[in-house]
């Protein structure tokens, strides 16, 4: 039996006993906000997730505030989230932004390359190359220093300029990053062009180049509603960390195509009915959507949210 509100669990074969889920929401989730969202509702909403059991809850970006106008408030925001318990790593082109960071404490960071030459120019102003260079004294610096990095990699399977991104440039890009010094890798589909069988080969590619499951997490945006079949194929593959973004909130200011993240709601539906642990309380969780969705003015896209705020 289920209790309402929650799916039966029927556990399936093959898959891992626990996911780790990454929260993007704040971050990937509101970028691309147009209205300026205030501060602290950014803080409550990151509060919020904290408290619905979410234990990595990407925080904001230290990029130039005239690229990304959301996020300009970085650093007011950063200090009201200490004390909160869990990992809040935050976004980080250069050694600016690493500066910025290191300044407010963080302890965890994210630098974000591109598979392909044009998001590399439009994301970065620099070429691939350029970033990966932007990125090696911001890892080398931010190791010696004890941080965590995470290496995002955007446009691992389709990109809205250049169509469809060989498989073997995508591993190119992935094994640079690693080489650099980041302890996870988090495959982009920044448009959600992907599909299960080519989720499963790239994979497989990065596997055979010696690149290990156990440092590759999973980004899928939902623009084709491919977000959760994706992310079943990368669970069968082994992957156990899954970026999601709270309401299904999402887009990227570069990439005019890509819609939101997969929704965190939707994913801890599919785990929970699976039996694969990850902490979070899907009622707490749902009602911080609620809530952020009523903040902006605009129901959350999360099929997840609708179906249990949906009310007769
Ligand atoms: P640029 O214009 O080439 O910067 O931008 P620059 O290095 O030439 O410096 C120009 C000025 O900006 C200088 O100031 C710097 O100090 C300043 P000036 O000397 O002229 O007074 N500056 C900064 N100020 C504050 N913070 C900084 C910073 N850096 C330089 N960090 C840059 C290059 C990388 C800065 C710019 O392109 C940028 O900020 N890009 C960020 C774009 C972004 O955040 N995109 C969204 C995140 S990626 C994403 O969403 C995809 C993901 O979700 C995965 C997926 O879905 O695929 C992660
Ligand atoms: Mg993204």
């Amino acid at each position: 039996m289920s209790a309402p509100g929650l799916p039966m669990t029927v556990p399936a074969a093959g898959l891992p006993a626990r996911v780790r889920i990454h929260e993007v929401g704040a971050r990937d989730g509101l970028q691309n906000e147009k209205a300026t969202v205030p501060t602290e509702v950014k803080a409550e909403f990151i509060q919020r997730l904290a408290a619905a059991g979410l234990t990595t809850v990407e925080a904001t970006s230290f990029v130039h505030p005239k690229w990304v106008p959301q996020l300009a408030d970085a650093e007011d925001l950063y200090p009201r989230l200490a004390g909160l318990g869990v990992d809040l790593p935050v976004l980080v082109p250069n050694e600016r932004g690493l500066d910025r960071a290191r300044e407010l404490g963080a302890t965890r960071i994210a630098v974000f390359g591109s598979a392909t030459e044009t998001f590399a120019q439009r994301n970065l102003n620099r070429s691939v190359a350029e970033s990966l260079a932007m990125f090696e004294p911001v890892v080398a610096r931010a190791k010696a220093d004890g941080m965590h990095v995470r290496g995002y990699l955007s446009m691992c399977f389709g990109d809205p300029w250049e169509g469809a991104v060989p498989v073997p440039q995508v591993v190119r890009v992935a094994k640079a990053l690693l080489d650099l010094g980041c302890d996870e890798l988090s495959l982009g589909d920044t448009i959600g062009v992907a599909t299960p069988g080519h989720v499963a080969g790239l994979l497989g590619e990065l596997n055979a180049t010696g690149v290990p499951t156990d440092r590759i997490g999973v980004h899928f945006h939902d623009t084709y509603g491919q977000a959760l079949a994706n992310t079943l194929a990368a669970l069968q593959h082994g992957v156990t960390t899954v970026d999601a973004s709270a309401g299904g909130l999402g887009g990227c200011p570069y990439a005019k195509s890509a819609t939101g993240n997969l929704a965190t709601e939707d994913l801890v539906w599919m785990l929970d009915g699976l039996g694969v642990e990850t902490g979070v309380d899907l009622a707490a969780l749902t009602a911080t959507s609620v809530w952020m969705a009523d903040r902006l003015g605009r129901p959350s896209p999360s099929r997840t949210v609708r179906a249990l705020s949906h009310k007769e």
